[in-house]
């Protein structure tokens, strides 16, 4: 498995992208401001996150996803390790990362990280989305923010 910068005029992985968001105007302004980077297995991209520079000195992680016949191999945390290494190396001080209050394995997963909940972007998900979103029974309503320092 290799990571690499997606090259810009590289076509988007935007099925996996909208794994992780499913608005497809976030996604695609999310990709415009950042750096898109992708894991490749076999010639074939199988996981993918964006980096965002947000304020001074602190990035945004976000959109991170693996496909589905990848997940739980380690991936996902491969991908985060080498947001944090390229943030780093860039200067930032911070990083931060958002999800959903329904997104239990994400929340563990970004934990295991060394990831700490800074706050609640109440409402978060009512005010941008328009279809509810569900998942592992929970209505997906309030965002969780993480952060940490690099
Ligand atoms: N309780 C405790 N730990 C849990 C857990 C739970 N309910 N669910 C998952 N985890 C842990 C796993 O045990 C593992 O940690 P470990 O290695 O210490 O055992 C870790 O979370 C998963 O790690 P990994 O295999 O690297 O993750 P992955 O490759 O499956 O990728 C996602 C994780 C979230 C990127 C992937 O599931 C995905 O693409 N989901 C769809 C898109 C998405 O939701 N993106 C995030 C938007 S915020």
């Amino acid at each position: 498995m290799e990571i690499r910068k997606l090259p810009s005029e590289s076509p988007l992985p935007l099925d996996l992208l909208l794994s992780a968001d499913p608005s497809e105007k976030l996604v695609k302004d999310y990709v415009k401001r950042g750096q898109c980077y992708i894991a490749e297995a076999d010639r074939q991209i199988i996981g993918v996150y964006v980096l965002i520079p947000t304020r001074p000195e602190t990035a945004e992680l976000v959109n991170i996803a693996v496909t589905e016949e990848w997940q739980g191999k380690g991936i996902g945390k491969a991908l985060i390790k080498h947001a944090l290494q390229t943030a780093k190396s860039q200067g930032f001080k911070t990083i931060e990362i958002g999800t959903g209050n329904s997104s239990i394995s994400q929340l563990a997963l970004y934990q295991k990280c060394g990831f700490r909940i800074t706050g609640v972007d109440r409402d978060f998900f009512i005010r941008h989305y328009q279809e509810p979103i569900y998942e592992n029974g929970i209505a997906c309503i309030d965002m969780i923010r993480l952060s940490m320092d690099i």
